[in-house]
């Protein structure tokens, strides 16, 4: 590899492996495995090591991935602003392998850096948790703060309180009057499975595992509901030097015995044969625990050798994890769905006779799309092998074409739509067949209603059998519809009553505050996710700008390839969905980025009437207007202070202007007007994103 590929290979990986930290840390829905994840930050340690000139600090190699939403209120409407406290000392992360010849090399390059090999190890569970960190007080549980960036975290205080396991006072003696003790939150299997039937039940996405549901837990704002999860706490590290002993067990036997959760299962030992034989044996013994744990951490006991060799920017020295690769199950195909998305793409699935993996029953699992079917060569019948990824849905990996039935039968991938007929049609070089109605395909209109009322879209409380009930009466097809729902017309519904009705109403005035690239998101536009939208409401500003872009403009963006271009043309090129747009717009949706400078009264009690065309749109002049506390009139009056007239303004209306003395103005004018900072968002140069604040640690 030369330096030119090494160098464009780093920048994607750079970008996959944040994009997927922060799916992981924020928003608790991963996409990857661990194991991909780690096999690509792997690639990328080493591509920095052989290419150290494209080693920058903003590298996810050189920092700890963080679990801080981004600072908009907008974006964290459901969720509470945490106050935020620096950590006393970093919250690492650990260096870990898949090896156990990795293993050995850590323990020798310990022995060589160290100049001696007799010494101790403590052996101990990884938790599959949530990084929290507790201080002390005077003996009394004082704050706990989640990992944050590594530097800064979210003080998670009254909801950790909430967790029974974790004392609010210390007993006994001998513990520091200020005392920092951190672990892991997890959520044990049983309660992790309640939840998700609740959850179900109530027509909320389950989670897709219980690390992913401990953290989304731990930031709940009703320290209750925290408190009904059923979550538990362990702890694993004290930072050095705040107890007086020789060893960490030492530090966490005295932990222990002022009444804190540390786990029974460490174990101290003294070489790389007992290393192996603890992973061995909790490689199984670990699947009879009643919470998820994902490998093995090493580290070297005594404290003063851990000082002496120290850290890297991101982890001890002293320590490693062996991580566990996934767990994998053998199970039988019993059948196949074929299943519409909403945007026509028909995926099968497989029907899988129930297996327990990674502490839970496995029912499904894709099969991704027709070509994966035959080139797997599987069969209905058929043993096959399933892995749980970073999704709800594990993946079938590999067949045991010895195990087949005499009568297991070759899938026949249906020519027409499951759902409403339609013949199914596959564009050249793609791999999922389409069902190509989509708007009168029930599954798609469904599936498009769901995407755009979902959490990381419009966040409109609702689920499933409430889209079916207002499909099945007619009420509504397309999203603008929502917003025109009375309640008279929800009461219609089987099972509503007034305060359900209410409660979906406010949710959907509710979404009105929802800020554009999420609006964008909602629409639900081919290939374009929740990164894509945000990039292009960035680089846009508005939608009239983006209708207005040419593939050209379109591929100016960072994370637009020809295929988005096109998906983003051809969605803009159908009359249906601008309409759609437009009623959506004067249901007073968010169709601009909104900055805070726009907000202001610098035209408060000032009237304007718009007339004429601008380099945006009316509607966003009017926006602005408002933004800034003005007031928007239809027409010319005494009472108007200006006539904004852009190209070709209504001649009657500057007539009426003249003959009254209202002032008339152009759209510089109106734009000298606004605080500063404010831009027309057609105007303004693209953003690049912003850089992450992070400091490294030394
Ligand atoms: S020690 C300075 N011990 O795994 C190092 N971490 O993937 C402190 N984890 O950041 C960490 N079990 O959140 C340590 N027995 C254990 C652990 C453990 C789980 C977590 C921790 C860490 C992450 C790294």
């Amino acid at each position: 590899m030369d330096a030119n590929q090494a160098e464009k290979r780093i920048l994607e990986l750079k970008d996959i492996l944040w994009e997927n930290s922060r799916r992981y840390y924020v928003e608790n829905a991963p996409t990857m495995s661990d194991f991909e994840y780690d096999t690509l930050m792997h690639e990328l340690e080493d591509l920095e090591s052989r290419f150290p000139q494209f080693r920058t600090p903003d590298s996810p190699t050189q920092k700890v991935g963080s679990d801080l939403e981004a600072a908009s209120p907008k974006s964290s409407r459901k969720g509470k602003d945490f106050a935020r406290y620096p950590h006393r000392y970093p919250m690492l992360s650990l260096g870990n392998t898949y090896s156990i010849a990795e293993i050995e090399d850590f323990v020798r390059r310990a022995e060589r850096e160290l100049g001696r090999s007799d010494f101790t190890y403590s052996c101990e569970l990884k938790f599959d948790g949530t990084a929290i960190c507790l201080n002390y007080r005077n003996g009394k549980l004082f704050r706990a703060l989640t990992r944050g960036d590594g530097v800064i975290g979210d003080d998670v205080t009254d909801n950790v309180r909430m967790i029974s396991n974790v004392p609010q006072t210390l007993k006994g003696s001998g513990w520091p009057d200020d005392f920092e003790i951190r672990g892991e939150i997890l959520m044990p299997y049983e309660s992790f499975d309640r939840l998700n039937e609740e959850r179900e039940a109530q027509e909320e996405e389950p989670f897709a595992n219980p690390r992913n549901a401990a953290s989304g837990s731990l930031k709940l704002t009703d320290p209750q509901e925290v408190g009904r999860r059923g979550l538990i706490c362990t702890l694993y590290h004290v930072p050095a030097g705040s107890v007086a002993c020789a060893t960490h067990q030492e530090v966490l036997d005295a932990a222990a015995s002022w009444g804190l959760p540390v786990s029974p299962e460490r174990r101290t030992v003294g070489s790389i044969a007992e290393i192996e034989e603890y992973i061995d044996y909790w490689d199984t013994a670990r699947k009879t625990l009643p919470f998820a744990t994902d490998g093995i951490v090493i580290k070297i006991n005594s404290l003063a050798l851990q000082s002496s060799l120290g850290y890297t920017a991101k982890s001890p020295r002293w320590a490693v994890a062996y991580k566990f690769k996934a767990e994998e199950a053998l199970t039988r195909l019993l059948s196949i769905d074929y299943q519409v998305g909403r945007t026509g793409a028909v995926t099968p699935v497989a029907n899988l006779s129930p297996v327990f993996l990674s502490g839970t029953m496995v029912r499904r699992a894709t099969l991704n799309n027709q070509d994966f079917i035959n080139q797997m060569d599987i069969r209905v019948g058929d043993t096959v092998k399933v892995v749980k990824g970073g999704e709800i849905i594990p993946k079938i990996i590999d067949v045991d074409y010895s195990l087949r039935p005499a009568q297991s039968q070759i899938p026949v991938f249906p020519k027409t739509c499951p759902d409403c007929g339609t013949p199914l049609v596959k564009a050249d070089g793609e791999a999922k067949w389409f069902c190509p109605n989509s708007d009168g395909c029930p599954t798609q209109i469904k599936g498009k209603l769901l995407h755009f009322m979902s959490r990381k879209a419009m966040n409109i409380i609702a689920g499933e059998a409430t889209v079916d009930q207002l499909f099945n009466l007619g009420l509504v097809r397309t999203p603008d519809q929502l917003y025109t729902l009375s309640k008279n017309s929800l009461l219609m519904l089987e099972g509503w009553k007034e305060r359900s009705a209410q409660r979906f109403l406010d949710s959907i005035r509710e979404s009105l505050d929802v800020p554009f690239e999420r609006v964008l998101h909602a629409l639900g536009i081919r290939f374009v996710g929740e990164t894509t939208a945000k990039s292009m409401a960035r680089h846009f500003g508005s939608i009239d700008a983006l209708m207005a872009a040419t593939r050209e403009d379109l591929l100016q963006v960072g994370d637009i390839g020809d295929v988005i271009a096109d998906s983003v043309k051809d969605y803009f090129a159908d009359s249906g969905h601008l309409r759609m747009i437009g009623n959506l717009r004067n249901a007073g949706l968010h169709f601009s980025v909104e900055t805070a400078a726009e907000s202001s009264d610098a035209l408060s009690g000032k009237t304007f009437v718009v007339s004429g065309t601008f380099s945006v749109s009316r509607d966003e002049i009017k926006r602005l207007i408002e933004a800034a506390g003005g007031r928007n009139a239809g027409s010319v009056s005494s009472r108007t202070t200006f006539l904004l007239a852009g190209a070709k303004p209504g001649p009657e209306k500057i007539k009426k202007a003249e003959a009254l003395g209202v002032k008339v103005i152009g759209e510089e004018d109106f734009f000298q007007m606004l605080p500063s900072g404010t831009v027309s968002p057609a105007r303004q140069a693209p953003q690049p994103e912003p850089e992450q604040e992070l400091t490294l640690f030394q």
